[in-house]
This record gives C-alpha cells, structure tokens and sequence, in this order.
C-alpha cells in the first residue's frame, strides 16, 4: 500500500512562472505539484525544469506534500525531466505525478527509471512516490492494471480535460456536465473505474480540475460529487478554489462527532455488553458501521480534528 498522506487539496502551479510558484508557498494546501506539462509552453518545457529545481530545493514548503508533473511518454521530454528533477531535487522531492497513463508498462518504465536514479545518486531506494493520470478511454480501461503497476503508487488521478477531449464529449467547460445530459452524473462511471481500482490497491483517488475559477460555488458542487463517492481530494487551480476543496474533503465537525458516538457505542456494545448489533437513536449499528465510522474519523484526524 502507497504512502497515505493528505491531499484534500492539490494546487497546479506552472512550473515555468516564479511568481505562481512563490504564491504557492503562501497557500493552505495539502500538496502542490509543479507543473512540467500542459501548463508550459513547448519552446518554455526546457528551462522550466531548472526553475522547478530551483523551487524545490529553496524549500520554503512547510508540510505540503511536494511533487512535481513531468510530460507523458508520448514526448521527448519525459526521460529528461525525471532524470534532472529526481538528481537534483530528488532530496526535496515526494512523488511525480505521470500524465495521460495508458497501460502498467508506463508506471514500470517510471518505477525502473526512478530506482536507477536515486541508486546513482544515494537517495533512499523506493523514496519518491507515483500519482497516476488517468485521462483517456485506454487509461480508464486499464486502470485496474495500473493500479496494480508499482509499490510506489500513492495516488490515481482523474484527468477530466483531457478525458472529456479523448471522449468527444459535449462540452466546453472542463469538469463541468456537458449540456444536454440532464438526468445524472457523465462523469460517474469514469470517477468509481479509478476509485475502485485505487481502493482494490490501498491507494488514494484524486479528482481533476475544474477550469471556470471564477465560480467557487460550481467548483464545490463538482468537489462535493467525487467527495461524496470516496474521493480523498480535488485538483485546485486557484487560491479561491483552496478553502473550498479543504472544507468538502474534511468531514463536518457533525459527522466527526456522530462518527465517534458510533465508535463508542459499538465498542460499548461488543466489548461490555457481547453484542455485534446495537441501536443508536434510531439506527442499528454492526460491524460494518463502526468501518464506515472509522473511515470518517480517520479523515477527520487527518485534518487536525
Ligand atoms: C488534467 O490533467 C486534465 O486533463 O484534466
Ligand atoms: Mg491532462
């Protein structure tokens, strides 16, 4: 099972712009990754690693998890950028994030390139973690054998922008419902493939990004969708977006309380009194209750409840 670390919130932040980069260390998110791929320009892809090195190893990241998207394997740059990143950074550096994954041999490949990196440069064998991008049909077919690819999986990743072009989908505003699908969710059949999956094999399901920054109350009904599925976090893109995404993927201080009351009801009932079923107000509670229960709680601890 990969590393469990919070990522309620992931900031994008082009790792061409310093000044994007700066602002990043002013936000509250749980991780960051700084952005070698759709969001730097082709002629801009080769001096960005530099500015990207440069940010990771000036620190100045408190405890956000610190990761860094390098470009697909489709292009020319990927080998470099894993190579320069993880060599000169690799000590100030968490996980990569692997766009537009097709199939398990792209996580090998990451995996292989990443244990021969850091045995050259005598950085901890199995350190550097992996996040999935899953943005395309291939992905979503293949995306329990992904899941299953490497032991340094963390995290799989919806990549809606890039799903919803490789689809043809109807629509515009990335993220958003395509107008005409009136009646239910277009994108829950691609959000449960990844977060079953991600489940199957102890890893967290991240949900993409949502384009219209503008709309903070948009961006919450979308973060809600994945949160209420199982999702652990939300892509951000904007520091509006931040407080939303931290707020939807932290349980209510309600359900936190309710969960405990759960959690010592159930204890009370089979450690004292023997019994695997007990009535809460109302509610009849098992074994299976008190796992919901802990996955509630769990969250909440995790975000300082
Ligand atoms: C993110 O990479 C997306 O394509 O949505
Ligand atoms: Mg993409």
């Amino acid at each position: 099972m990969g590393q469990q670390r919070a990522r309620r919130s992931v900031l994008a932040v082009p790792g061409s712009n310093p000044r994007f980069v700066d602002k990043a260390r002013e936000l509250p998110v749980d991780t960051f990754f700084l952005d070698l791929e759709d969001a730097v320009a082709p002629a801009e892809k080769e001096a960005a690693r530099d500015t990207v090195v440069a940010a990771l190893t000036e620190g100045g990241w408190g405890d956000r998890t610190r990761t860094v998207r390098v470009n697909d394997l489709s292009t020319q740059w990927t080998y470099r950028d894993v190579i320069t990143v993880v060599e000169r950074a690799g000590h100030a550096l968490d996980c990569l994030v692997l766009p537009k994954v097709t199939g398990p041999d792209h996580v090998r490949w990451l995996d292989l390139l990443l244990s021969q990196v850091e045995r050259a440069t005598g950085l901890q064998p199995g350190g550097i973690g992996i996040e999935a991008q899953i943005e395309d049909a291939r992905g979503v077919t293949e995306v329990d054998r992904i899941a299953a690819a490497s032991d340094r999986l963390e995290s799989l990743v919806y990549g809606p922008a890039d799903f919803m072009a490789s689809v043809n989908m109807k629509s515009l505003v990335v993220g958003e419902q395509p107008p005409g699908y009136d009646t239910g969710d277009a994108f829950h059949h691609v959000l449960m493939r990844i977060l079953m999956a991600a489940r199957a094999n102890g890893l967290q399901a991240v949900d993409g990004p949502y384009l219209r920054v503008g709309d903070v109350d948009a961006f919450r009904a979308s973060a809600r969708r994945s949160a209420a599925l199982g999702f652990d976090g939300k892509w951000v893109l904007h520091p509006r977006q931040v407080e939303a995404a931290n707020e939807v993927y932290t349980p209510s201080q309600e359900d936190y309380d309710h969960a405990k009351l759960v959690l010592d009801a159930y204890a009370h009932a089979t450690e004292v009194r023997r019994r695997g079923a007990v009535v809460l107000d109302g509610e009849m509670l098992d074994e299976a209750s008190r796992k919901m229960a802990l996955v509630v709680a769990g969250k909440g601890r995790a975000a300082g409840m």
